[in-house]
């Protein structure tokens, strides 16, 4: 009789035990795998990967995330697809993850899963692009870019480079728009703060505006039709919502033979700050870049170390960004830029 209850005890000990180390941890199963249990297990939701800058976010990511470091980093990506980034977060939640990181295609159209998350109880964290939501609640934290505030800074720009307050009759100024992916928040933000700043100046006219989806090629396309019904020679700005569209829109340019840049009629206005931007705004072919960061790694990190401690977090981290100009820039600051 004795010896039974020894047993029992035993037994009922060891049960408690594990269940206590299974409700601390990740239910993510790694028996057959031969992986470190003990890891923090997060899964990341990329939309797709358009540009060389998505691709430094997911670098900055996976570094942040290191299994030396503590972590399990599970990375999906959503090509280019919402309804594909909806199905993995759903996995995620399967598989039972500590946190969700989302960087989100668009902004709308995400209650849904992010309730099936809470009620999971998993923390989810909004990276890079935001999200508009019934209830702020439905997600823990946002690390990223305020793009209104970096549509602003290129519209400064152009504010002081085309300012004719002296001037009888105000000459207009011709932009070609090429937008992000519609309804992100990188494309709200930048086309938000063009439209309004053409409604302000009379004289300030968006003579064509199309989506380029933050690419090369579809931005070279737009650029491509846009000469066939646009005289060139009334072109003074071209706007381009991303690095890789200035790209698609300058190769239009070039094989057109049509000049652009420092010291031609020409202004080309560019986001991101990759190398290949910044050494192109060094040459003069691009006037203006301005800075959206992609090495939000660190900050999210930061946060979830945060949460793992039980303190509260910021609900909304801007990431630090700048501005570059010909005048301002050097070799040796985008010899150290890492994306
Ligand atoms: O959300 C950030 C934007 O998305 C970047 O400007 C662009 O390059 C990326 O595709």
């Amino acid at each position: 009789m004795i010896r039974f209850k020894k047993r029992y005890w035993l037994l009922l000990t060891f049960t408690l035990l594990a269940c206590v180390i299974a409700c601390g941890k990740s239910t993510v199963d790694n028996s057959t795998t031969g992986e470190n249990s003990d890891l923090i297990v997060v899964g990341f939701s990329q939309p797709g990967a358009e540009s060389a800058w998505r691709v430094a976010l997911t670098d900055s990511v996976k570094e942040a995330f290191s299994e030396e470091k503590g972590y399990k980093l599970i990375y999906k990506d959503g090509q280019s697809k919402q309804d594909n980034q909806i199905r993995d977060i759903r996995t995620f939640i399967q598989q039972g993850v500590d946190y969700i990181i989302l960087s989100p295609i668009v902004e709308t159209g995400w209650d849904t899963v992010l309730m099936e998350a809470k009620q999971a109880e998993i923390p989810v964290i909004i990276c890079d692009r935001n999200v508009v939501v019934s209830n702020e609640s439905l997600y823990t934290a946002f690390v990223g870019s305020d793009f209104v505030s970096e549509g602003e800074t290129a519209i400064s720009y152009l504010e002081k480079k085309y300012e004719q307050a002296d001037a009888e009759e105000q000459e207009p100024v011709n932009i070609i728009h090429i937008q992000g992916t519609i309804g992100s928040s990188p494309q709200i933000g930048r086309s938000t703060a063009l439209e309004k700043a053409a409604e302000d100046h009379e004289n300030w006219n968006i003579i064509a505006q199309d989506c380029g989806e933050f690419t090369k090629a579809k931005a070279k396309e737009i650029m491509v039709n846009a000469l066939q019904e646009i005289d060139s020679k009334s072109i003074d700005v071209i706007y381009c919502e991303n690095d890789e569209e200035a790209f698609g829109a300058m190769a239009a340019l070039n094989e057109a033979n049509i000049p652009y840049g420092d010291g031609h009629k020409i202004t080309v206005i560019s986001f991101d700050g990759s190398k290949s931007a910044l050494e192109l705004c060094l040459n003069g072919q691009i006037n203006l870049v301005v800075e959206c960061n992609p090495l939000q790694g660190p900050y999210l990190y930061n946060i979830i170390e945060m949460l793992e401690e039980g303190m509260r977090v910021p609900k909304i981290t801007y990431i630090d960004e700048k501005y570059f100009v010909k005048e301002t820039l050097s070799e040796d600051t985008i010899k150290s830029r890492k994306y």
